[in-house]
């Protein structure tokens, strides 16, 4: 793996950046203070600004550090930021980059989420060096699986019952991935 940090990225529609402290604003009106949004991801809602102005310096502390794979997500054409997309450190030292994302309600279904993963996808495997690229959705989240699938990734598993969605019922998540193999096979096939 090449440990280069956070590179800012480009697509068609998309600029993906380094977030900044300022964001945070945007970050908070756009989808962290969402219940729609937080209905789907591990962490609570923010009650306040304060807390993501808190998350936001967090985050600009840990770009120090190379391993350090976020971007915020910025429409080209109009500027505003639309979400969010990371790298967990969990797995990182063996080469397993597993991917977290998220936008605001108002910009879904425009392909913004495919469009931003198949650009880190190309990243992670073309500049970092990783070996597989995993993500992870609740069952009672479908676009997500969609996004996965749309990005190149491949239904892996389903952990049973393995975390409690916000209605506190019991969800399975279910798990895609692509190997670095499968990236380049797809590359070579066009
Ligand atoms: C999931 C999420 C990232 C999708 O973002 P997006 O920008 O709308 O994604 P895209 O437009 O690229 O693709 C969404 C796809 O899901 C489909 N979709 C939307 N709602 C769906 C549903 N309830 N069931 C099945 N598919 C659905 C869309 O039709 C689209 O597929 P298509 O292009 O074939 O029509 C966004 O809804 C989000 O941020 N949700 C909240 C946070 C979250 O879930 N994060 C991921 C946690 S694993």
């Amino acid at each position: 793996m090449n440990f280069i940090g956070t590179k800012q990225l480009e697509t068609e529609r998309l600029i993906l950046r380094k977030a900044t402290f300022n964001d945070a604003i945007d970050a908070f009106n756009n989808w962290c203070s969402s219940d729609v949004v937080s209905k789907y991801v591990m962490w609570e809602k923010h009650k306040s600004l304060e807390e993501t102005k808190l998350v936001y310096s967090k985050w600009m502390d840990a770009y120090k550090e190379m391993d350090t794979f976020r971007w915020v997500v910025l429409l080209k054409e109009t500027k505003e930021l639309i979400g969010s997309i990371d790298v967990s450190k969990k797995f990182l030292n063996f080469g397993t980059c597993e991917i977290g994302y998220c936008y605001g309600e108002k910009f879904w279904n425009h392909g913004s989420a495919t469009e931003t993963f198949k650009r880190v996808i190309e990243f992670l495997f073309e500049e970092v060096d990783a070996d597989i690229i995993v993500g992870e959705h609740m069952s009672n989240n479908p676009a997500s699986g969609k996004v996965m699938m749309k990005a190149g990734l491949k239904y892996e598993t389903k952990l049973r019952c393995r975390v409690n969605d916000k209605f506190g019922e019991k969800n399975d998540l279910i798990v895609y991935s692509i190997t670095k193999g499968e990236y380049y096979k797809e590359k070579c096939n066009g």
